[in-house]
């Protein structure tokens, strides 16, 4: 019941460009029925209706997350047939996620949902689904503008649904900024951070790294780069990333920027055997909200995260195939907002995630 609230809350938050019907926060069970009826289903035949997932994949953490609500959203709120829904592990192999692709082709699937592995194959993935004549909705790894601007210009029926980067990576760095000493710990005049970047392959991780550090130096602050390095996403490289630069850099180190959560909850468990205390002689930030690091913020062993709203997006995500079941158009770019996550609303946001 929890999540079916928290995605009303939510939904009140999402762009104009959504097709939800914004509902205000109304901690009803009956308001939560009335989200799901707001999606008007008329001329869709969800006891048919076919839907091909992939997801690029299953290991990640936050897609884990959006993977459960996209499949308990369509099923549970909009009635799809679990059988009628394949949902498909990329295995972080594109090759292997074409040939997914490929067999929901053949099988003929009303409509897809991808979260590609490589963003830079969604020229070629989008001109497969075109010609099979099935639409696609393009999930957390946003293809170029020119791609998507390719889609409107060719009226091919292909969208993205996800969050803007740089939102993410601004509040990263709002966050430094609003600590007692700004990040400057030991009041050199600088902060002096290291970086812990996804995939630097997907929109995300370029942005975050670049938005969170701009926040800092928008606001006049000297900063000083001792480390950039890529962990994938992955909490066990966060971990190992973050404990041999704690021994190159040691004290120096006064903030600790990672991409996501799972490469910060990573970068925390370096930290503590390193015998060093958070929000005391070290910052840490993330990006996602995972109950750990939000529950960990709440404990004072985090500094901050941003709530990257699968919810919303997952949501969105099916209200796109479900317009393009109905043949309706829908925008070729579709986000959703971030919400930043600090002691100050950590256990409310705990509440809401659980
Ligand atoms: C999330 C990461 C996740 C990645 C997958 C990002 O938006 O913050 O946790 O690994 O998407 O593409």
């Amino acid at each position: 019941m929890k999540k079916k609230l928290l995605s009303l809350l939510l939904s009140a938050v999402m762009v104009a460009s959504m097709v939800m019907v914004p509902v205000m926060a109304d901690e009803t069970e009956g308001a939560a029925e009335d989200a799901a009826a707001a999606v008007d289903l008329e001329g869709v035949d969800v006891e048919n209706a076919t839907i091909g997932i992939s997801i690029y994949q299953f290991a990640d953490n936050f897609m884990t997350l959006y993977r459960t609500e996209l499949v308990r959203y369509l099923t549970e709120d909009l009635g799809f047939k679990e059988e009628n829904i394949q949902v498909q592990d990329g295995k972080n192999d594109q090759a292997e996620q074409t040939n997914q692709i490929n067999n929901f082709i053949t099988a003929g699937v009303d409509v897809m949902i991808l979260n590609l592995v490589q963003s830079s194959s969604a020229p070629q993935v989008t001109d497969m689904c075109n010609e099979a004549g099935i639409p696609v909705v393009y999930i957390n790894r946003q293809p170029t503008t020119e791609e998507s601007d390719r889609w409107v210009a060719e009226g091919i029926k292909a969208t993205y649904v996800g969050a803007d980067a740089t939102q993410s990576g601004t509040y990263q760095g709002e966050e430094i900024l609003e600590t007692p000493n700004g990040g400057d710990i030991n009041g050199d005049g600088k902060v002096s951070y290291i970086m812990v970047q996804g995939d630097p392959e997907n929109i995300d991780a370029q942005q975050r790294t670049e938005y969170s550090i701009k926040a800092l130096t928008d606001a006049g602050v000297e900063v000083e780069e001792l480390l950039l390095q890529r962990g994938d996403w992955d909490q066990a490289k966060g971990q190992q990333i973050v404990q041999d630069a704690l021994t190159q850099f040691g004290d120096q180190i006064e903030v600790v920027f990672c991409n996501n959560d799972a490469m910060a909850l990573g970068a925390l468990q370096a930290i503590q055997a390193a015998g060093r205390t958070v929000n005391e002689d070290i910052y840490l930030v993330g990006v996602d909200a995972l109950t750990e690091a939000v529950q960990d913020i709440v404990d004072g062993t985090f500094t901050g995260t941003v709530f990257n709203d699968h919810f919303g997006q997952a949501q969105a995500a099916a209200q796109m195939a479900v317009k393009y079941l109905k043949g309706e158009d829908v925008d070729p770019i579709n986000m959703v907002d971030y919400v930043k996550v600090t002691a100050d609303n950590a256990a409310e946001i705990l509440e809401k995630i659980q």
